[in-house]
Formats: structure tokens, sequence, C-alpha cells
């Protein structure tokens, strides 16, 4: 089973990723570290973000023991991650690179959650399901700066800015924009909880699972 979870940043991927997971004994993969360990690789090893074939090397040098480092989640290397992002021979090596680590993981788990921008269009277009996980831009960048903990209304500002930018910039990018995949179902989390939106998309999930098996499944939470 694969499930495919794409959106913005701060829409809650993360969290209902992790929830789906846990509630179905499935692998977490959140793709986002891949392209985060390359930008911080290269800010720490003073590589211009333009020379392409030099990052696309530092992509089979990153371990799953470099995802571990806190600074990962830092919203510069969000920013730099997301200008790496648009280099296709970059994204192609990820790609292979999470192609490889699912075959790897697979056993003993019955499937993974991937998350990302452009899991369900390039990554899995053949997912099991595929969630398009969406919220508005003040809800995002609110969640943001609670999780960074900022408290000034000017770094909340900033935080907005800076969310807006980098959707734009992996919304726009020639190779595997931040689209949903035709096939998504669609979840607007702006108006509900982090319990809320995890339920919802364990249901959509659930649905799936009763409508293609014959099975009934009970979906309330
Ligand atoms: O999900 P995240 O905020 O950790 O991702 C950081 C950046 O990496 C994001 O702005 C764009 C890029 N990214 C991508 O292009 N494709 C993915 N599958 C995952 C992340």
């Amino acid at each position: 089973m694969i499930i495919a979870v794409d959106g913005p940043s701060g829409a809650g991927k993360g969290t209902i990723s992790r929830a789906i997971a846990q509630h179905f004994s499935l692998k977490h993969i959140d793709t986002g570290l891949y392209y985060r360990a390359i930008a911080y690789k290269a800010i720490l090893e003073g590589i211009d973000l333009k020379h392409e074939d030099v990052l696309v090397q530092l992509v089979d040098h990153i371990t799953t023991d470099d995802f571990l480092l806190p600074v990962l989640r830092a919203e510069t290397i969000g920013n730099a991650a997301s200008k790496i992002a648009v280099i296709p021979i970059v994204r192609e090596q990820i790609t292979r690179r999470i192609h490889r680590f699912c075959q790897e993981i697979a056993l003993p788990y019955k499937g993974v959650v991937l998350d990302g921008r452009d899991i369900g269009t390039v990554v899995c277009p053949n997912a099991t399901v595929k969630i398009f996980v969406t919220a508005n831009p003040d809800v995002r960048a609110n969640r943001r700066s609670m999780e960074l903990k900022i408290l000034t209304q000017q770094n909340s500002n900033d935080i907005l800015n800076q969310i807006n930018q980098r959707d734009e910039r992996d919304q726009r990018r020639i190779v595997s924009p931040l689209s949903p995949a035709s096939d998504a179902i669609f979840l607007d989390t702006s108006e509900l909880s982090s319990l809320e939106s995890c339920n919802c998309a364990i249901n959509i999930v659930l649905n799936y699972l009763s409508t293609n098996s014959g099975l009934v499944q009970v979906t309330s939470y």
C-alpha cells in the first residue's frame, strides 16, 4: 500500500502522514528531508546552489542519520531546499533514492506513506490513495510560527512572506511542480484541529479500502 500525501508547507502533511502510518502500520517517509539535507550540506560546505553537478553528488552521500539533525527544520534550510528543488537532475537523483529506500524498507511494513510535493504526480503516480492537503496561507503561517515558537507579529509576518515565496517557487518550477494529481482527494485543514485533520485523512484511506475490498469498515472516530 502506498499513500501519497502532497501539499504546500504548513498545511499539516507531516502530522497527517505520521497518523496514517501509525494507524495502518506503514512506514512514513518525509521526502522534504532529502531536499533539506542536501541544502544543509551545501551551505555547510560552501557549495554554490548553482553548481548542479556538485549538488547532485551530495544526494548519494546523505544518510538517514542526516535526517535527525534538528537544524534541518529551520526556515532558512526550507528555503534553500526549495531553491535546490528546482534543479531537474537533483530531483531525478532524489526520486531514484526515494524509490530505492522504499524497496529496502518495504519489509516488515505493509507499505509506505510518503509526504512531499510531487509524490502523487511523479514519485508514485500509481499510489493506492493520493491526498492533497491544503490550508489558507495565514493559517499555515500561524502554525509555522507556533512550531518555531515565534511570538512577535513582525516575525509572524516574515514567516508568512517566506511561506508565500516558497509556495510560489514550488508551484512555478518547470519540473515536478507542486500540484495535485488528477486523482487526488483534497483535504483542507484550515478549520480543522490537528486531531480532526488526522481523522479525516484516516477516513479517506478507510473509505478507499472499504470500497475497493468489498468489506464494510467502521469509519467513525
Ligand atoms: O516539505 P518540506 O517543507 O520539508 O520541503 C522542503 C522543500 O523541499 C520544499 O519547499 C520543496 C522541496 N520538496 C520538493 O520539491 N519535493 C518534495 N517531494 C519534497 C520537498
